[in-house]
């Protein structure tokens, strides 16, 4: 699957401009074991780097001129960076022209380059296609042109990229995953201190599943602004009840039910999902040390319910796929994955019953919404790394 990528990307530069890349590039996509919509709220999380990538040709081209070309899209942008660098009206090219922005902010000495990109990261399949992106060419322009910038501030400035230049309020969940994968490793991270460790990424008889609902989550970036405000509101009422509360980590179910009704139905729901999810990922982890798949899928699956009934970031589609699987028994556990309104869910499966039940709710998916339904077996891999040839 890499060879495949990184051949058709060389080529692709190769007829662009006439001669070989001076340096080849892979950044991947990210899975999500638990901890949901918790980066941003001081918990701490559970992904891992996959094995799909978005892979980047590169050379320098010794002028002031950049050369942006999107294979998969067939389009290509240039600037110069003697210009201001602003945010455009072409997604893809906002993502690029995001770290280039942060990079020149910090006084990095950059100087033109010409890159070809193409990605087999399924886009808007909460698989973080957008991080691969800002954090590849962080990576790649870091190696390039010697900013000796650490893996942290790479994963930062492609958050702050997204932020700035996209309009996503996201965590650091995503781009810290890409960049940090490890082979066969789960990271737990914790989101305050960006402190981490990594899990054996071993699940015995049981694999990791992703089903694709096929809905592309178009409401992720006002939907997630909006959950965004409604927990930094919720924390505000929190603290002035309760000053030894600085963040979420420090707060408790008991807390939030005496604040109900200052809080409101909607504020209530949504801290108290953060709450209870910050605690899960602690628990996910001692399962998961443990070798107890029972109780990590049960952790899972009760993660689905908060994000669908309290934190309201799943869908019909997405509830469907979920439910239809909670009553097989070669499934442990079953949950929306990332940022929501659309996506994947990721399902711990019993290894070798993957065909049959990919098989199985796809029929059944098809006849509820009429929409083909799309499975993928990754692999925890590597993060953002140059590719030696
Ligand atoms: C998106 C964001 C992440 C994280 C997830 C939800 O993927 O980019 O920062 O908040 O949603 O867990």
């Amino acid at each position: 699957m890499k060879k495949k990528i990184i051949q058709s990307t060389t080529a692709h530069f190769e007829n662009n401009f006439q001669n070989s890349p001076e340096h080849i590039f892979l950044s991947p996509g990210r899975i999500n074991i638990i901890g949901e919509h918790v980066d941003y709220n001081d918990g701490f999380v559970l992904p891992a780097a996959i094995n799909k990538y978005i892979c980047f040709a590169v050379s320098q081209n010794h002028n002031s001129e950049c050369v942006l070309i999107a294979k998969d899209l067939n389009e290509t942008y240039r600037f110069d960076l003697k210009d201001e660098i602003k945010p455009v009206n072409i997604m893809w090219v906002n993502y690029i022209l995001g770290v280039v922005h942060q990079l020149k902010e910090k006084g990095a000495d950059l100087k033109g380059f010409n890159v070809v990109f193409s990605s087999n990261i399924p886009m808007g399949a909460g698989l973080s296609s957008s991080a691969a992106l800002e954090c590849g060419i962080g990576y790649a322009l870091n190696k390039i042109f010697d900013l000796h910038l650490s893996k942290k501030e790479i994963a930062l400035i492609g958050q702050k990229s997204e932020h700035t230049f996209v309009g996503v309020n996201c965590g650091i969940m995503d781009q810290f995953a890409s960049v940090f994968g490890k082979k066969n490793k789960v990271i737990k991270l914790d989101c305050t201190s960006l402190e981490y460790e990594y899990h054996k990424a071993d699940f015995n008889n049981y694999s990791l599943l992703l089903l694709d609902s096929n809905v592309k989550h178009t409401l992720l970036t006002s939907g997630y602004n909006d959950r965004r405000n409604e927990v930094e509101q919720g924390l505000e009422i929190i603290k002035e009840k309760f000053p030894e509360v600085a963040t979420f980590r420090d707060c408790n179910e008991k807390m939030l039910s005496d604040l109900k009704e200052t809080l409101g139905d909607l504020l209530y729901k949504r801290c108290n999902f953060v709450v209870k999810e910050i605690q899960r990922v602690q628990a996910a982890v001692t399962a998961l040390e443990n070798s107890n798949f029972v109780q990590l899928g049960q952790l899972m699956s009760e993660t689905h319910h908060g994000l669908s009934q309290e934190y309201e970031v799943s869908c019909d589609e997405i509830d469907f796929m979920v439910n239809a699987v909670q009553n097989e028994k070669s499934v442990l556990g079953s949950r929306m994955m990332g940022g929501g309104f659309g996506g994947c869910s990721i399902n711990l499966v019993e290894k070798g019953s993957e065909n049959d039940l990919i098989e199985k709710i796809a029929k059944q998916y098809k006849t509820a919404f009429g929409i083909e339904l799309k499975a993928y077996k990754v692999k925890v891999s590597k993060g953002t790394t140059k590719y030696k040839k």
